[in-house]
């Protein structure tokens, strides 16, 4: 496995990788969510170039963006041994020239739940995937289906921006009780993460009454109802799978999204419905 720190070290690199590449762009802190994209890309016939950049511009003010954990050397053992031909490690001047004036804004998708309670973090992940896509080119690149909104708002970008990029879905990797794996997860202390699953396990039974013909608003209620004192949600909704707009009745194609906080981390999780 190559590791491309530099931009010419970067087309040097891809240079030598035959026919149209797969991508995985993360931020590091590696677990077996961003293992499983590696792996879809794999299972395609391609090499597969992996990013790890810690994007300043999608956290906000007050987020962790400092505290977020990097852990590179067990991330780079880890891609190696999911089969990853080419590592690109830029740093922010690379990514973020001096004196850069241009913006990846998103509408649509990127206009409601995540985009309202983090203003600005869209346009940072747009921002940068597009840069990202510039850079490596790839034919294919994979996102995980756990960030439910941020595949939507890039399927959007690619698609209005023209880019030649295929994107590719991956279905969420769970713990064995329900929990979404996420790089903040090792933040949650032995109590919160006692308490965690049960905003999967909601989602779930809101999911099963909804498919059985529950009235929305009363399903919603209830799956908020069953979260407990310890989760405070930020949003528990039924949307439609791609515009992300709120439904008020079951229609093809839907799912069920939730961001909820327990302690100092925030749970996000999407379930389909239908
Ligand atoms: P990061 O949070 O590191 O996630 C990288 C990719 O891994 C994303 O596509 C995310 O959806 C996926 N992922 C995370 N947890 C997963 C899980 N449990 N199962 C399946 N996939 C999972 O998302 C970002 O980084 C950034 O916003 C990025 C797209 C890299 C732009 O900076």
């Amino acid at each position: 496995m190559r590791i491309a720190r530099t931009l010419t070290d970067l087309r040097r690199f891809c240079a030598d990788l035959s026919g149209g590449y797969g991508f995985v762009p993360t931020m590091g802190a590696l677990h077996d969510g961003h293992v499983a994209l590696v792996t879809a890309a794999k299972a395609a016939g391609a090499p597969v170039v992996a990013s790890i950049f810690v994007n300043p511009t999608q956290f906000g003010p007050n987020e962790d963006f400092l505290a977020y954990p990097r852990t590179e050397e067990a991330d780079l053992e880890k891609l190696e041994a999911a089969g990853c031909a080419l590592v690109w490690m830029p740093d922010v001047a690379t990514m973020y020239p001096a004196g850069e004036a241009t913006t990846v804004t998103v509408g649509g998708p990127a206009s409601r739940w995540e985009g309202e309670k983090r203003p600005g973090h869209f346009a940072g992940v747009a921002t940068v995937v597009a840069k990202l896509f510039g850079q490596v080119r790839p034919a294919r690149a994979y996102f995980g289906e756990k960030d439910w909104q941020q595949i939507q708002v890039i399927t959007r970008m690619t698609r209005d921006l023209l880019l030649p990029v295929e994107i590719v879905p991956v279905p969420t990797v769970r713990e064995a009780d329900g929990l979404a794996l996420s790089s903040r997860n090792r933040f949650l202390g032995a109590a919160e993460r006692e308490l965690a699953p049960a905003l999967h396990a909601a989602m779930q039974a809101t999911a099963s009454r909804l498919r059985r013909g529950d009235a929305v608003d009363a399903a919603l209620a209830e799956g908020v109802r069953t979260l407990g004192p310890a989760l405070h949600p930020d949003y528990y909704a039924l949307v439609d799978a791609e515009s992300l707009e709120p439904l008020t009745t079951l229609q093809s194609p839907a799912r069920l999204i939730a961001a909820a906080r327990l302690g100092r981390i925030r749970l996000l999780d999407n379930v389909p419905v239908g």
